[in-house]
């Protein structure tokens, strides 16, 4: 049987860049197909030399180009694009984060003329990015905090596993991790690369189906950073605004714990953010927490529910032990009159999952963890999202 041209040069298109989360066609990475007998040749056409996952993306190639039907073997080369089109892409990636044509929408080559092969920015230098699209009123994006109001409650550990049961919902997802004490996401979730810049935009990096920009990609690992006020707003002004997030269902933001500087430059920048505060079960953790809740809320984030971690832990006889107390997580959502979202086990598969970088989800996918983040994902997304942003609410 001869092989569809067209057909081959859809389903090659149609395969999706990871950390681009943009099917390479729209993203004009598709550098050539061309049949021979029962050959496929595809030109994977990279942004830039070091493009991350290079063999996925040549597996996934691969794959597509096998269900056609009359083909027989695939050959995958790969090329670099030049400048010209380097920054066409960053000009179309740009275009579609002020919400302009999607390159969703605007498949097909570049329109002549209208392209901006120009390098600089759309922003001059020393201005602030223009607020992208998904942080719009009218955006389907949500934005969801997950804070606490100490460290060590497994914020983190909530942020990145919550992140992955998402994505296994089918969701697209992004972590902004903005916990400048310790940046932890991309380790957790196994990110194996840096963020690739495209001229004046960052392309998240991602892991098993969720995108990551961390302040830690930008900071040496072994020197404390000590962030200021004014540098610290600059910086997440940055990871929201410069960088390429696409159009996530939902983006989670690890916030630091406590309600400091990162909290407010974070309200000021998403109004639209939703907050979650994990707690442990003890009364003590609860009173921290209710103070970061309350801090959400004079900045009129919308808290949606908490999320008790490390509830209990079950023995070999399937007996819970509630190593740290019992109640902390329902009474603290009774105080702020807010929803019990979840409670998550104490698994050490959750612990060595985070340390070596495959989230439990993945490790060990019908697991008892799994399964509370399973549940908490179900629970957000019929959550649906804050019907009313920034209300008013009286504390006092
Ligand atoms: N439910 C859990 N079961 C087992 N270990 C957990 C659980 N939640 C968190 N941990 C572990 O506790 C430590 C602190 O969690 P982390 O998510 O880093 O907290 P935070 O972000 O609040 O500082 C990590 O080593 C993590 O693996
Ligand atoms: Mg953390």
């Amino acid at each position: 049987m001869a092989v569809d041209q067209l057909r081959l040069e859809a389903a090659v298109g149609a395969v999706v860049d990871p950390d681009l989360d943009l099917a390479l066609g729209l993203a004009h990475m598709v550098g050539g197909v061309r049949v021979r007998r029962h050959r496929a040749e595809v030109v994977l056409a990279l942004p830039v030399a070091a493009w991350p996952g290079i063999d996925d993306l040549r597996r996934r190639i691969a794959e597509a180009a096998t269900v056609v039907p009359g083909v027989e073997e695939v050959a995958v080369e790969v090329a670099v694009m030049d400048d010209a089109a380097r920054s066409a892409l960053r000009t179309r990636l740009r275009r579609s984060m002020a919400g302009g044509p999607d390159p969703e929408a605007a498949a097909g080559p570049a329109h002549g003329g209208h392209e901006d092969h120009g390098d600089h920015g759309d922003h001059g230098h020393g201005q602030a990015a223009p607020v992208p699209a998904f942080l719009r009123a009218d955006s389907k994006t949500r934005v969801v905090g997950v804070s606490s109001g100490k460290g060590g409650v497994g914020k983190s550990s909530v942020t990145v596993n919550l992140a992955v049961a998402l994505a296994r919902a089918g969701k697209r997802v992004g972590i902004l991790d903005a916990d400048v004490y310790g940046f932890s996401v991309p380790k957790m979730l196994g990110v194996d690369h840096d963020p690739v810049i495209l001229g004046d935009l960052v392309v998240p990096a991602s892991a098993h189906g969720v995108r990551v920009v961390s302040m830690g990609f930008f900071v040496p690992d072994d020197q404390p950073v000590i962030w200021r006020g004014p540098m610290l707003h600059k910086a997440i002004e940055q990871f929201l605004g410069d960088a390429y997030w696409g159009d996530p269902d939902v983006l989670l933001v690890d916030m630091p714990p406590g309600t400091g500087d990162v909290t407010l430059s974070l309200a000021q920048v998403m109004t639209r953010a939703e907050m979650l505060v994990v707690t442990t079960p003890q009364p003590a953790a609860q009173r921290v927490a209710q103070r970061s809740a309350f801090a959400a809320r004079k900045l009129k984030l919308s808290v949606r529910g908490v999320v008790e971690n490390m509830s209990w832990f079950t023995g070999d006889d399937g007996t819970h032990y509630e190593l740290f107390g019992r109640g902390g997580g329902q009474s603290l959502a009774e105080e702020l009159g807010v929803p019990l979202l979840g409670q998550v086990p104490l698994v050490p598969a959750l612990r060595e999952g985070g340390d070596v970088g495959v989230p439990v989800a993945l490790t060990d996918p019908g697991g008892e963890a799994a399964a509370a983040f399973d549940a908490l994902a179900q629970t957000l997304l019929s959550l649906g999202p804050a019907r009313v942003y920034r209300r008013e609410l009286s504390l006092q």
